[in-house]
């Protein structure tokens, strides 16, 4: 959304741009590598990939982000083997346990997106209470994808479009941007994607089409406040032209 409250595209148009992106979305990736060379169960990673979190949160609310979406379990990642994911969803459920006061405490505000129907009661339980305790903070909103995709994501809003429009026979952008799981965060301008490979992996397929897309082989557990620093620096040499030429850009 526009700070008006009107629903906004890329597409459509031109936003703002400053030297400090308002909204960085992450995919987290490398865990499992990082675990590897250590000779460690793949679990290990994924452990301290959840204090690398702690740490990117807290220089995201420094450096005065806005927003901070970070990919934390596809819809494909099911597809692994059942240990590793039942481990994924305890890591996910002691998080919200240990660190929901100490967000709120700070400001900020969480969401889960994603497909939540397939995660155990508790597990819902859970996202449930974080979000009502934290959905007044204006700080820094962090959104964690979970059980996302972004085909998911544009069908759902579709779905649930039809079910408002009983009838309807035709959609505009602006018709189904509001219906999308990040309505109310202006798109991405800023994509970091950790562990070296580059590809989406179904993450905002819709919300992505003009963000600046970074990509680091430092997998994510090593992935500190100055690799951030790293990213935002290269952020600000990008020339965002949404389309039109080099010389308009200049000229305002
Ligand atoms: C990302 O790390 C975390 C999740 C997908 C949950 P990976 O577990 O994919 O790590 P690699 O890619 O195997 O190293
Ligand atoms: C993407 O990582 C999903 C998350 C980081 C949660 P993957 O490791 O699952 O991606 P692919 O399968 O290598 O593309
Ligand atoms: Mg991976």
């Amino acid at each position: 959304m526009t700070p008006q409250g009107l629903p906004s595209s890329s597409t459509l148009d031109i936003p703002a741009v400053s030297d400090v992106p308002r909204h960085i979305a992450v995919i987290m990736d490398g865990n499992g590598r990082w675990a590897k060379q250590r000779k460690l169960p793949r679990v290990a990673g994924h452990t301290k990939g959840v204090a690398r979190v702690r740490e990117i949160v807290e220089a995201c609310v420094l450096a005065g982000i806005e927003h901070l979406t970070l990919f934390a379990f596809s819809s494909e990642n099911w597809r692994r083997p059942a240990d590793e994911v039942s481990k994924l969803m305890e890591l996910f459920m002691q998080a919200l346990e240990r660190e929901v006061d100490r967000l709120h405490r700070n400001g900020i505000r969480l969401r889960i997106i994603g497909d939540k129907t397939r995660f155990n009661a508790r597990l819902q339980h859970l996202i449930r209470e974080a979000e009502a305790l934290t959905a007044g903070n204006k700080r820094l909103t962090l959104t964690v994808a979970a059980n996302y995709g972004g085909r998911w994501d544009i069908l759902q809003a579709f779905n649930a479009w039809l079910r408002d429009h009983p009838g309807g026979r035709e959609i505009t952008e602006l018709g189904l941007t509001p219906y999308l799981s990040m309505a109310d965060a202006p798109e991405p301008d800023l994509f970091i994607r950790t562990g070296g490979e580059q590809r989406i992996s179904n993450f905002l397929l819709w919300q992505l089409a003009y963000t600046e897309l970074y990509f680091t082989p430092t997998l994510w557990p090593d992935f500190d406040a100055k690799e951030l620093d790293r990213a935002m620096a290269w952020y600000r040499q990008r020339e965002r032209r949404f389309g039109r030429t080099s010389e308009q850009v200049h000229v305002g």
